[in-house]
């Protein structure tokens, strides 16, 4: 299978699963639903549902298509990713006006109802994870507390070395990353939990410099960017010596497993070639 084969598939899948289990948008109370299904559809990558599927094949060599479980697990993550970013673009955090290649959820809604939404993913998200394994379901709500210690990290505490970066990023975007490939990890019965995660933060680390990277490329470097530290081409190379780490991690764990997982891997980092 290819990757862009299966990632259409995974977001096939979830999204499917997702318009059935969120109220219709003409149900009351009409516009808290409404909003909810702006901030979820067309939505963004569904990066994170495709790490729970990836993370199911490390221990079992095969997708997990139409496993309710993976269906419910990846949409819950799903969910709760679109609720930290409805927060996160309100005007007390990071005031963005677009999202999603359309209007923030405040800026459609009002920042009101976008309070709201974001609570209400967040519990449609809880009420998924209540038919999960007890085991995935800690995983997932212990990273969203990691996920919001990092946003408070990113908005309210100085940030003086690289390092620090580093570790904002491992919050705000590696734990809900761990979440995702190891919860398919871990319905598939899979043992080597310390290598999975290790993968996974691997990867939250290549997404956001890569993301910190093209924002400094368009002129936007943020409080928590790697790029307020060093050179674009040092970030590129960090990159490139974390992306062959982990490349190695996968091959030497997993043997022959992981193939998509890489191919993922190496389009992540490619993104600032
Ligand atoms: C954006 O995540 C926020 C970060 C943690 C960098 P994504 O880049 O996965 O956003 P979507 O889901 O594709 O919109
Ligand atoms: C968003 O991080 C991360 C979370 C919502 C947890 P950023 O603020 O860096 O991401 P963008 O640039 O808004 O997507
Ligand atoms: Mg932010
Ligand atoms: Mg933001």
């Amino acid at each position: 299978m290819q990757l862009d084969a299966l990632w259409k598939e995974v977001r096939t899948e979830v999204d499917s699963f997702l318009d059935g289990f969120l109220p219709p948008a003409e149900c009351r109370p009409s516009i808290l639903n409404r909003a909810m299904r702006y901030a979820v559809f067309p939505g963004g990558k569904r990066v994170r549902p495709l790490l729970v599927y990836l993370g199911y094949e490390l221990e079992r060599g095969e997708y997990p298509f139409g496993n309710e479980q993976v269906i419910r697990t990846a949409s819950a993550i799903e969910l709760i990713h679109t609720f930290t970013l409805v927060h996160d673009d309100l005007p007390a955090l990071d005031n963005d006006a677009c999202r999603r290649g359309k209007p923030a959820v405040h800026k459609e809604f009002g920042e009101d109802v976008a309070i709201l939404a974001g609570d209400a993913l967040f519990a449609y998200a809880v009420a998924l994870l209540s038919d999960v394994d007890g085991k995935v379901r800690k995983i997932i709500i212990d990273s969203l507390k990691g996920v919001i210690e990092g946003q408070i990290l990113d908005l309210r505490e100085e940030i003086r070395t690289a390092e620090e970066v580093l570790l904002v990023h491992r919050y705000k975007t590696g734990e809900l990353m761990k979440a995702s490939l190891l919860s398919g990890y871990l319905i598939a019965n899979g043992k080597e939990v310390d290598v999975v995660e290790e993968v996974a933060y691997s990867f939250g680390k290549i997404f956001q410099i890569t993301d910190d990277i093209m924002d400094a490329a368009e002129g936007k470097v943020e409080r928590a960017s790697i790029i307020r530290f060093m050179s674009i081409d040092e970030a590129g190379e960090l990159v490139r010596n974390e992306l062959s780490k982990a490349l190695d991690l996968i091959d030497g764990a997993f043997g022959g497993r992981g193939k998509l997982l890489k191919e993922l891997f190496e389009l992540v980092a490619q993104r600032v070639k």
